[in-house]
């Protein structure tokens, strides 16, 4: 795991959300912290903090702070303030389903403990949001344990993006397995996809893997087919923003090219992928909502103009890869292989904490 936590809540009630400002990384490790609902919507919306996991944490501890301040006269008043903070911080990236599966989870605490006074229930919310924090990292450290053995000595992986600490509370869900094999002196090689436009592969998963020391190569996202065609991959992990109950899943753009490039050399695809991240409500992964970029990250990207003034562009954030590429799918609770509708409908039948 990452020597540093990306996300944690330091103080009381009065407190502030802590966050590695990942938008500075790999320059500069410098954390802000969050004192107001606005800033934490902001720091989603630029990235500041990111990946599926860390921002629903991220939205927990946004709606403490939109909500801690507030003097209702009446709990219809409190309610009514917990469900705008929740809109508000929904609004803030649409296709990782941690964010509404955080904000939720908060409002039914609230609505579960209308009886106590409300000083109590701002409490529970900060608990809440701490709680998820720990639960995070037993979550990652499942997957972890789970996928560490389909890694073997002497391996070289390849991911795309980062779906590492710095996504979650500190392990990952893709890098864990790398994290435990590594960790249990296995010889383990990363190859890190840079992942246009915003370059969350070379800035934050090779900065990581680098404090853990696990060996790591950045290539540009062009080359993954070269190195698969030249035998140098074993497995591919990556992370996604939300799975369908099909196994269809999101993540960032560029997945979908390198599964198809994994099925054509014979590579196994893995998908790291917390319970908090499917989505059983969604039939398959054509109806996951695809944010949409601003332009200028591809035109003007960390300041230097590399396209015509006036050029159109097109900027998805994620894409959708088909289950049929995809060789098993890493959960807290357990691998699923195909058919992944019966077995992702199984993980949670298992598992009386389902959340659909
Ligand atoms: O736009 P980002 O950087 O938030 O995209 C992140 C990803 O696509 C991750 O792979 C995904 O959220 C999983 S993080 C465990």
């Amino acid at each position: 795991m990452i020597p540093v936590k990306t996300i944690e809540w330091i103080g009381g009630l009065d407190g502030v959300a802590r966050l590695i400002d990942q938008t500075l990384l790999p320059n500069e490790l410098r954390y802000l912290d969050v004192r107001d609902v606005e800033t934490m919507w902001e720091a989603i919306k630029m990235l500041r903090v990111r990946g599926a996991p860390a921002i629903g944490i991220a939205a927990a501890m946004g709606m403490v702070l939109a909500v801690r301040d507030c003097a209702p006269t009446c709990r219809d008043d409190f309610c009514a303030a917990v469900d705008r903070a929740a809109a508000y911080l929904n609004s803030a990236r649409p296709t990782a389903v941690n964010l509404s599966w955080a904000t939720r989870r908060m409002q039914s605490l609230v609505v579960n403990h209308l009886a106590l006074p409300i000083e109590d229930v701002k409490r529970l919310m900060l608990a809440e949001a701490r709680t998820m924090v720990d639960e995070d990292n037993t979550v990652c450290q499942a997957i972890g344990r789970l996928g560490e053995p389909l890694i073997c000595d002497g391996d070289s992986w390849l991911t795309h993006c980062n779906a590492g600490g710095l996504a979650t509370a500190q392990w990952g869900t893709a890098t864990a397995p790398i994290y435990m094999a590594h960790a249990a002196g296995k010889r383990v090689h990363v190859f890190a996809d840079e992942t246009r436009p915003l370059l969350q592969g070379a800035r934050l998963t090779a900065w990581e893997l680098q404090q853990v020391g696990v060996p790591v190569t950045v290539i540009t996202d062009n080359m993954a087919a070269m190195v698969m065609a030249q035998r140098k991959v074993q497995g591919v992990i990556v992370g996604t923003d939300r799975v369908a109950a099909n196994g269809d899943f999101a993540n960032k753009i560029g997945t979908l090219g390198v599964a198809i490039l994994a099925k054509e050399f014979g590579i196994p695809f893995y998908v790291a992928a917390p319970t908090s991240s499917i989505d059983m409500q969604l039939a398959s992964g054509d109806s996951i909502p695809i944010e949409e970029r601003r332009p200028e990250e591809v035109s003007e990207g960390f300041g230097r103009r590399t396209a015509p003034p006036g050029i159109r562009i097109y900027n998805p954030a994620f894409d959708v890869t088909p289950h049929r590429y995809v060789t098993a799918i890493i959960t807290e609770r357990g691998i699923v292989r195909p058919p992944f509708g019966e077995g992702l409908r199984a993980l949670f039948e298992r598992s009386p904490s389902s959340r659909w």
